[in-house]
């Protein structure tokens, strides 16, 4: 039996959490802090600590030293849990604290990505207001501003209105909207095409970067792209316009120079490099790095996944990933549904009753990877956050495979108070 500590408590910890203990090594799996869904896996045990509490974390895994720790979010990334375990000789996925730069500082990527010639788009960093402000009045616009630091989703602006730009740029630098986050901003080029997401696993050790399968994800919080940025609302897997050619591009033109930048700078990363794209008229673009497993596309993949988790992770944690056999998928596609509590992004209420929940024993096609929710007085299952669960369907083809997982969502199988979700998750892949 192998001891793993996954750090975290969302959707994403759930999905990696069950794949972890169907594993044919067995597994115990300590979650920090972990959701209902996670407490209610096979030999699992939640722990009191947040996945924040980086010198809490530390401790505790020194204390206890699991054979492995799964750090799921970018905060504790970015503040060096991933160096303070590896120091201690722990096998952590996740990389450390200059590694997580890629996703905490944006423009610390933006010159990684200069340095290396990796496509992305054009932009200017400003530390002052009158400056930017004077910057976009020469724009055509659409503007595209974002926060330098980590801004939980939140710290990016794409407009076309001008005023509202100049308000985003006085409020980040001239007042304190992001806080230290916006201490500098990023004036973007605004690029069109196809969004893609790309989870590659990345050892700079044994010097690989292997992308799992594509997917795209649907960032904002109403159907038709409407509304606010959410940390993600849905997402499917592969999207149809992911070519044998595209995906070549992508690990040629993206992939390798992006290990090979990391291995050029001395950088020992070990975990997920996730590359926001966009497919634009020239080719595939970065639009942003992130540090780690992406949420809600991880809870789509891992399904789909026939490859045993346990081994992955820990031999791009060990640093011998390049002698991991390759990747085996589940032919087929997957669609998946955040369900979210009414009023997600802005104030919504928690500690809604949820029931239909023994309609899901997560072995079949059909999966319900728990985010938000924990456990009430009485014992059961509560909302507790604004992405509460992850609905996820596999199918031969995408038509059925969407079909499937709205019936389900019609027929209410599935209750809380509240409960919202986007209509159009891969609809464009059928139309
Ligand atoms: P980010 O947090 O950097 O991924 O940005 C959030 C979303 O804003 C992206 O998924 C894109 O849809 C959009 N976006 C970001 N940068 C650009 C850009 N340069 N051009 C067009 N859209 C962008
Ligand atoms: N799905 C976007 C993210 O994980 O940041």
């Amino acid at each position: 039996m192998k001891n793993v500590l996954i750090i975290g408590g969302g959707g994403r910890e759930h999905a990696l959490g069950w794949a972890l203990s169907r594993s044919q090594t067995g597994v115990n799996l300590f979650f920090a802090p972990g959701n209902a869904g996670t407490a209610g896996l096979p030999r699992a045990h939640n722990l009191a600590l947040g996945a924040e509490e980086v010198e809490a974390l530390t401790l505790h895994a020194l204390e206890h030293r699991p054979d492995l720790v799964v750090v799921g979010p970018e905060v504790p990334l970015a503040a060096g849990l991933a160096d303070n375990l590896r120091d201690a000789g722990l096998a952590v996925f996740g990389p450390g604290a200059v590694g997580a730069r890629l996703e905490a500082s944006k423009s610390w990527a933006k010159n990684f990505m200069q340095r290396h010639n990796i496509p992305t788009a054009a932009q200017k960093i400003f530390e002052e207001t009158q400056p930017a402000l004077q910057y976009l009045e020469e724009q055509t616009g659409p503007f595209v501003i974002k926060a330098d630091g980590l801004a939980a989703g939140k710290g990016v602006l794409v407009t076309g209105d001008l005023l509202e730009a100049r308000k985003f740029v006085q409020e980040a630098l001239g007042g304190d909207l992001f806080g230290q986050a916006g201490r500098l901003i990023l004036i973007e080029e605004f690029m069109t095409g196809l969004e893609v997401s790309i989870l590659a696993l990345c050892d700079t050790v044994s010097k690989v970067i292997i992308p799992l399968e594509p997917a795209s994800d649907y960032k904002r919080a109403f159907d038709g792209d409407q509304g606010p940025n959410t940390g993600g609302m849905g997402a499917y897997s592969p999207p149809g316009f992911m070519t044998p050619e595209l995906r070549q591009r992508i690990d040629t033109e993206i992939l390798q120079p992006t290990l090979n930048g990391l291995i050029a700078e001395g950088i020992d990363y070990r975990g997920i490099v996730y590359a926001g794209l966009m497919i634009t008229p020239q080719g595939p673009k970065v639009v942003e790095y992130n540090c780690r497993f992406g949420d809600p596309e991880t809870q789509s993949l891992i399904p789909r996944l026939e490859s045993d988790i346990f081994e992955v992770l820990d031999y791009t944690a060990r640093g011998k990933l390049a002698e991991l056999p390759p990747l085996q998928w589940k032919p087929g596609v997957s669609v998946g549904v955040v369900l979210a509590s009414g009023g997600y992004p802005g104030p919504y209420a928690k500690g809604r009753p949820v029931s239909g929940l023994e309609n899901f024993d997560n072995s079949g096609e059909v999966f319900l990877f728990h985010a938000g929710t924990g456990f009430g007085p009485n014992g059961k299952v509560v909302t507790a956050g604004g992405r509460v669960f992850n609905l996820i369907v596999l199918g031969e083809e995408m038509a059925n495979a969407r079909q499937h997982v709205y019936n389900i969502l019609d027929e209410d199988v599935i209750r809380f108070e509240g409960l919202n979700y986007r209509r159009d998750i891969a609809a464009r892949e059928v139309e």
